[in-house]
């Protein structure tokens, strides 16, 4: 006879913020959540990251921003965004209603317009800020307060003593040593960490003898970067004790929970809902699925087991 089981539950507690489930729409691949509407409700999401936001709005990288590659997708958008100000006044209102965590990414060019960024966006309604100090396609700023220790502990001190919200800060891949960085963080004051964003990369048009990309390099994201991703996941989730959100590569419910396994509280899905716009959908499914398969009640039986 088959037994009776209980639904599994996927609640997580990020910070004081209770999400539904572990999974998160990612920044600047989910644009502010309305684009999502015809494919599912937002609402059955854990929560989303904004497009990255900046102080005063921003055009983006002029020429090709997206490539294709074998196993993924390589970007050079630039922090388009329409600024703080407008945001909160204008979008922010409108997707409150979808009843899912937002989750307000920040981007900046100098340590003030970090924190300024932060400060301003923290007083709205937003539920959590997550300080992108690890994105490789602007000229000034973004990565270059990601890959030093040092560096990322005084952007991250700065923002932490105006930000009205739980902060989660974003490491770079690209840092020499992404641990030293997590660990500074950490010490510095951040609630949590998420990881990774892209991996710096190059594309050459051979025909054309040049690169691909205006900025020359661009980050590399999707399925060709998920064991790197969930390396540095349990690398520095094993470093830290504030919750650490993984991503990177996460294309299936089985993705999310080998992520889970390498010690992440929640996970980000990013490229594999650019290529289908219903995978988080398809993903939260998954993952109750194989939770009732393999007899796992809670998330936390399985999280940080290897
Ligand atoms: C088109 C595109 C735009 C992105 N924009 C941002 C951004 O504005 N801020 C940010 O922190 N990360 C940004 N990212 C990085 C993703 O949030 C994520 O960290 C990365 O793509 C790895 O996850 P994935 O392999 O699931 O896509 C972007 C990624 C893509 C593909």
């Amino acid at each position: 006879m088959e037994e009776n089981k209980t639904t599994p539950n996927l609640v997580v507690d990020l910070c004081g913020l209770s999400l539904k489930n572990p999974v998160i729409a990612a920044s600047g691949t989910f644009g502010f959540g309305e684009e999502i509407e015809p494919f599912y409700d937002p609402s059955i999401l854990g929560g989303f990251c904004t497009k990255g936001l900046t102080r005063r709005p921003r055009p983006g990288n002029s020429g090709i921003r997206l490539q294709e590659t074998r196993a993924g997708l390589m970007n050079s958008i630039g922090l388009q965004n329409p600024g703080i100000e407008a945001f909160v006044r204008d979008i922010l209102p409108r997707i409150r209603r979808f009843g899912t965590a937002i989750i307000a990414n920040v981007g900046g060019e100098t340590m003030e317009d970090y924190v300024a960024a932060c400060y301003e966006v923290s007083k709205s309604s937003v539920d959590m800020v997550e300080l992108n100090i690890s994105c490789p396609n602007v000229k000034h700023g973004g990565m270059a307060f990601g890959i030093d220790p040092d560096v990322a502990a005084k952007v991250v001190r700065s923002v932490k003593r105006s930000c009205r919200k739980p902060l989660m800060v974003k490491l770079s891949p690209n840092a020499p040593d992404i641990v030293a960085v997590a660990r500074a963080c950490e010490k510095a004051g951040a609630d949590a960490l998420s990881l990774i964003n892209t991996i710096s990369g190059l594309a050459i048009d051979v025909h054309a003898r040049r690169p691909v990309f205006a900025n020359v390099t661009a980050g590399l994201s999707g399925p060709a970067i998920k064991p790197i991703a969930l390396r540095m996941t349990r690398d520095v989730s094993k470093a830290v004790s504030i919750p650490v959100v993984g991503m990177g590569g996460i294309e299936t419910g089985e993705d999310a929970a080998a992520f889970i396994m390498a010690g992440a509280a929640a996970i980000q899905v990013g490229t594999a809902g650019l290529v289908r716009p219903d995978t988080c959908q398809r993903i939260i499914a998954e993952l109750l699925e194989f939770m009732s398969r393999e007899d796992i009640g809670s998330l936390s039986e399985i999280r940080g087991i290897i």
